[in-house]
C-alpha cells in the first residue's frame, strides 16, 4: 500500500521534532501504521528556515492553503498556533476531506465544538493528543486506557513553565519576577508569558480533558482561571513550613451536590501536601492524575512540551488516524509488528 501523505502547516520547533522522529522511526511506525507516513509538503512564511529542516525530502510553500489545496494530501497537522488562521485553516481542511491533527489547545478551548461538529459532518477525524501535556498520552490513556471507567475527577500540573517557576522559587528562594526573567532566558517562557503565568493555558487543557473525561462540550468560558503572577516566595516558604508545596494545579469533577449536576473547572495555586507524588513533580515537567470508578487513582507524567515529546504525540495521532481511517482492513485492530524470528533469539 502506498505511504499517507502528510503536509505540515507551520514548521518550527515540533515541527521540526515530527520531520525528524518520523524519518528516525520509520521502520517501527510503517510496522505500526500498517502504512508508510510522509511528509511530502510545509508551510512556513520563511520558506528558507523550513528549507533548512527539511532539505529536498519534502514540498515548501509560503502559503498553508497551497497544502489544503493540494489533492494529494491526506492528513494536514495544524501546528501554526493561535485562534484565527488556524481556526480558518482547519475548518477549510475538514471541508476539503482532509484529516486533521493538531497541537492547537487554544483553538480546541474555544472553538472545539464547531470544529468537531464540521469533522463529524464531513466524516474526517480531528485527533489532538499534543494538545495537552506534550509527550503525555493522557487525552488516549482517557479515550482508550480508562474507557471502562465512570471519572470521578481529574488534577493535574499542566502547564512546565508556571511548574518551572514555582520550583525554582521554592527551592532557590527567589521572587517571581525573578524567575520569570531566568525562565525566559532558558527558553522555558515565552517574550510574553501572559497566557501561561495567569493560567489560561492550563485551562485551555483542562477544558479538553474535561470534555473527554465527562462527555461534555469545551466549555473554557465557564472556566475559574487564576495564575501565579501573584505569589511571593514568602507565600511558598511558609507553605513549605507548613509541609506543602505550592503547584498551579487544573482540577475538573463532577458536582453531584449542585442542582441538576455539573462539572467543575478551575485552575489556580494549590496547597498540596508535600508527601504526595504530585507535589513532587519538580521542574518544567508535567503530571496529571485521573480518578477512575474502577480502576482508582492513575498517575501520568512525564514532558509537557519541547519538539520531540510534542513530536511523540502528533506521530501517535498520524499512526492513529492512518491505521484506523485510512490502512487495508487488517491494520485496523491494534497489533504489534513483531518479528517471531527475532523474538525466538532474544535471550530472557
Ligand atoms: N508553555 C506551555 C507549558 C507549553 O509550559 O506547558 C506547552 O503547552
Amino acid at each position: 500500500m502506498k505511504a499517507i501523505k502528510v503536509g505540515l502547516m507551520g514548521i518550527g520547533t515540533v515541527g521540526s521534532g515530527v520531520f525528524h522522529v518520523l524519518n528516525r522511526n520509520q521502520a517501527e511506525i510503517r510496522g505500526r501504521a500498517g502504512r508508510g507516513i510522509e511528509i511530502t509538503m510545509v508551510s512556513r512564511r520563511n520558506v528558507g528556515l523550513a528549507r533548512e529542516i527539511v532539505g529536498e525530502a519534502a514540498q515548501v510553500v509560503a502559503d498553508p492553503r497551497e497544502i489544503i489545496a493540494n489533492p494529494e494530501i491526506d492528513i494536514v497537522v495544524e501546528l501554526i498556533g493561535g485562534c484565527t488562521l488556524a481556526r480558518e485553516l482547519v475548518l477549510e481542511a475538514i471541508a476539503a476531506g482532509k484529516h486533521v491533527v493538531t497541537a492547537n489547545k487554544a483553538l480546541l478551548a474555544v472553538h472545539g465544538t464547531e470544529i468537531f461538529a464540521a469533522a463529524r459532518n464531513k466524516g474526517v477525524m480531528v485527533a489532538f493528543e499534543a494538545a495537552v501535556a506534550g509527550g503525555i498520552p493522557i487525552i488516549k490513556a482517557l479515550r482508550e486506557g480508562l474507557t471502562a471507567n465512570r471519572i470521578e475527577w481529574l488534577a493535574g500540573i499542566i502547564n512546565g513553565t508556571t511548574n518551572f517557576i514555582l520550583s525554582e522559587m521554592r527551592s532557590k528562594g527567589l521572587d517571581f519576577s525573578v524567575v520569570l526573567k531566568e525562565a525566559q532566558r532558558l527558553g522555558y517562557a515565552e517574550a510574553d508569558p501572559t497566557f501561561d503565568i495567569e493560567g489560561v493555558d492550563a485551562a485551555h487543557k483542562l477544558t479538553i480533558m474535561s470534555a473527554i473525561a465527562f462527555g461534555v462540550p469545551v466549555q473554557f468560558d465557564r472556566a475559574h482561571v487564576e495564575g501565579i503572577s501573584q505569589l511571593q516566595a514568602a507565600d511558598i516558604k511558609y507553605a513549605e513550613q507548613l509541609g506543602y508545596r505550592i503547584k498551579l494545579l487544573g482540577l475538573t469533577r463532577r458536582r453531584p451536590d449542585v442542582q441538576g449536576g455539573g462539572i467543575e473547572l478551575r485552575v489556580h495555586p494549590t496547597l498540596i501536601p508535600a508527601n504526595r507524588l504530585i507535589a513532587n513533580v519538580e521542574g518544567a515537567m508535567n503530571a496529571v492524575v485521573v480518578q477512575g470508578d474502577a480502576v482508582g487513582t492513575t498517575l501520568y507524567y512525564g514532558k509537557g512540551a519541547g519538539a520531540e515529546p510534542t513530536a511523540s504525540a502528533v506521530i501517535a495521532d498520524l499512526v492513529d488516524i492512518t491505521r484506523l481511517h485510512t490502512a487495508d482492513p487488517d491494520h485496523r485492530v491494534p497489533h504489534l509488528a513483531f518479528q517471531p524470528d527475532a523474538m525466538s533469539n532474544t535471550p530472557i
